[in-house]
């Protein structure tokens, strides 16, 4: 394929791999982040978020020469025949996405973008934004897509290398072919749409997701209430090649930067055309039904929790990343401080000195261990490995009392309960 100028928008969680993985395609890429410290960090070849196997692939890039950085998306789309939009679309107050920083963005490169340019969107995006992008720029000469991002934080390089599948909107279909090409691979499909179907199918995609995890939760509860075992009834579900077993495991409940935002915008895309997704806000209002009853079984194994001390191992939403934007972590340890616990956090992305709002009220432990001394219960609530692989025998003398809460179905309850420990997972005991 011939090599293209393009530029990316944005250097984050998205921006990152989507720059390194065009340019180790042979595409010349700029990638353009306008906050000072991670451009810094970037120039100087690291990467400003924790995920596995990034740091290796922008260093190939950059060596490869055809990855450079700059500060202004309006110097670096000038000579760009693709102008990759990776900027965040958080949540704003009534639900909806907000879309300031990708209209800023736009605004700030309208006048610059070199003619026959295509301005792809990756920020997820409500319905329509492809029109109002396309207004904002309103050149005859500059086409736009609307290129929805899969990839998963812990497996962004995976995902963004091999994707399941590529899907590409635009209202011109030789566009959206053309930008497809630039990430086609052997294995991926390839769905060509238009840019309100593309939109809407990362926002369906994700609530999907979602209310599949909702429901595996909700089954985790109800295999508590009747006494069956979660493990066994994933088993015997999973097997049926119609349900199988990807998101099939419980948890304290779905979190990160995208979950929660995403199934909220699609409710009030939902609201703002007549449409009630009632199953949607469903799996919302089970989500916060499950972070409380993370809180219940704390207190089914300590009772009151006014000066108990809790430890928690993991903060972050999942395994294998620094995130910790809308984690389940921040509900459950943010109930137990509102009654009166002692809360002792550990997780291996977050530093002792870290002195970030969402840790208010937090004592941050360098370990493991160390969080755990004197605790009357322990939480699991990040699958991070090291914690399935902690020889509880160590633990439990360190601890208060052996309590233990898997959120994660990490551990082997038996082993647990050999250990000395009462263990609640979620779904078995
Ligand atoms: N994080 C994920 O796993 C994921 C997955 C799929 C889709 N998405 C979507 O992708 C979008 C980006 O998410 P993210 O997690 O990468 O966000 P992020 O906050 O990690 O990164 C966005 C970056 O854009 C920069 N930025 C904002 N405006 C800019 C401008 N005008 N010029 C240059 N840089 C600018 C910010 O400084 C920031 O570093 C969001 O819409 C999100 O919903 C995220």
């Amino acid at each position: 394929m011939r090599a293209s100028t393009i530029c990316v928008i944005g250097g984050g969680y998205v921006g990152i791999p989507t720059a390194a993985i065009l340019s180790l395609r042979g595409h010349q890429v700029v990638l353009a982040e306008n906050n000072e410290l991670r451009l810094a960090a970037l120039q100087q070849g690291n990467i400003p978020i924790f995920e596995p196997g990034l740091e290796a692939l922008v260093e190939q890039a950059i060596t490869a020469g055809t990855l450079s950085f700059s500060k202004s998306a309006a110097e670096a789309v000038k000579d760009c025949e693709y102008v990759f939009l990776c900027v965040p679309t958080p949540q704003d107050d009534d639900g909806s996405a907000d879309l300031s920083y990708v209209m800023e963005a736009v605004h700030e490169i309208r006048a610059q973008l070199k003619p026959g340019c295509v301005v792809v969107n990756k920020s997820t995006v409500p319905v329509g934004t492809a029109l109002l992008v396309e207004r904002e720029i309103s050149r005859a000469d500059v086409k736009v897509a609307s290129n929805p991002e899969f990839l998963r934080e812990g497996s962004a390089v995976e995902d963004s290398l091999k994707p399941d599948r590529i899907v590409m909107g635009s209202n011109d279909t030789h566009t959206a072919k053309m930008v497809a090409e630039l990430f086609a691979n052997p294995g991926s499909a390839t769905v060509i749409t238009d840019c309100v179907t593309a939109e809407s199918i990362k926002y369906a995609a994700n609530a999907f997701l979602a209310t599949k995890i909702s429901f595996i939760n909700e089954a985790a509860a109800f295999c508590d209430a009747v006494g069956a075992d979660m493990r066994d009834l994933v088993l015997g579900m999973g097997f049926d090649r119609r349900i199988g077993f990807e998101v099939m495991q419980p948890g304290p409940g779905w979190g990160g930067s995208c979950f929660p935002k995403d199934t909220r915008a699609l409710v009030k895309i939902g609201e703002d055309h007549g449409y009630d997704f009632s199953l949607v806000r469903g799996a919302i209002e089970s989500n916060k039904n499950q972070f409380q009853r993370v809180v219940d079984k704390i207190e089914a194994l300590v009772g009151d929790l006014k000066g108990v001390t809790v430890a928690i191992w993991g903060l972050t939403f999942k395994a294998n990343t620094d995130d910790r934007r809308s984690s389940p972590a921040i509900p459950v340890v943010a109930t137990l401080l509102a009654r009166g616990a002692l809360v002792r956090a550990y997780d291996p992305t977050v530093q002792p000195s870290d002195e970030s709002s969402d840790l208010a009220g937090i004592t941050i432990s360098g370990s493991a261990e160390e969080a755990a001394t004197g605790a009357e219960v322990l939480v699991i609530l990040t699958e991070w490995t090291e914690f399935r692989w902690m020889n509880l025998s160590n633990i439990a003398p360190l601890m208060g009392k052996t309590n233990i809460v898997d959120t994660r179905n990490m551990l082997d309850p038996e082993a647990a309960k050999r250990d000395g420990f009462t263990y609640l997972g979620m779904g078995r005991s």
